[in-house]
């Protein structure tokens, strides 16, 4: 194999491997995207109080590591998965995301909408 076609094949091997990480790894949140996820709030005044005692400490929050609310970005591979699973692994906990969410009194249904409402960019702003 000649040195240029190898330089050749080792390159589109480099842009492949690029492409493939560009479309696995989302950008890391920036600070508007917090600044838009602590502006957000559930239109229900019943749900919205259930997410400012639970999931908002997490999913506001760059440090817990948690896919901020309103960033449709980094939703976008967990909903990937289905919203079945989604609620699952909310009810029973998910590595660091605890089970409920610390939310006692949330049902599934609660813990349906509240993930309705995280992944998307809109509802009612604080
Ligand atoms: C103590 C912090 C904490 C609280 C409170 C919390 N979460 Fe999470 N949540 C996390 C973290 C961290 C992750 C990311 C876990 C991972 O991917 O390893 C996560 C991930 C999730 C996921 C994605 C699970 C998946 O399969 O990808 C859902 C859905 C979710 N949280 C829903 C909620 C809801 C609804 C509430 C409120 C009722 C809530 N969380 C409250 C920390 C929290």
């Amino acid at each position: 194999m000649g040195i240029v076609f190898r330089s050749f094949l080792l390159a589109v091997l480099l842009l492949a491997g690029l492409a493939a990480c560009k479309e696995e790894a989302p950008q890391p949140p920036s600070a508007s995207d917090v600044q838009r996820a602590e502006s957000l709030r559930p239109a229900s005044s019943e749900l919205r109080a259930r997410y400012e005692r639970s999931c908002l400490a997490c999913h506001t929050s760059i440090d817990a590591r948690a896919p901020l609310t309103g960033s449709v970005a980094q939703w976008k591979p967990r909903l990937d998965k289905g919203m079945d699973l989604l609620v699952k692994h909310a009810m029973e906990g998910f590595n660091a995301m605890p089970p409920k969410g610390l939310c006692a009194d949330c049902s599934e249904a609660d813990m349906r909408a509240l993930i309705v409402f995280m992944s998307q960019e809109k509802e009612e702003r604080k």
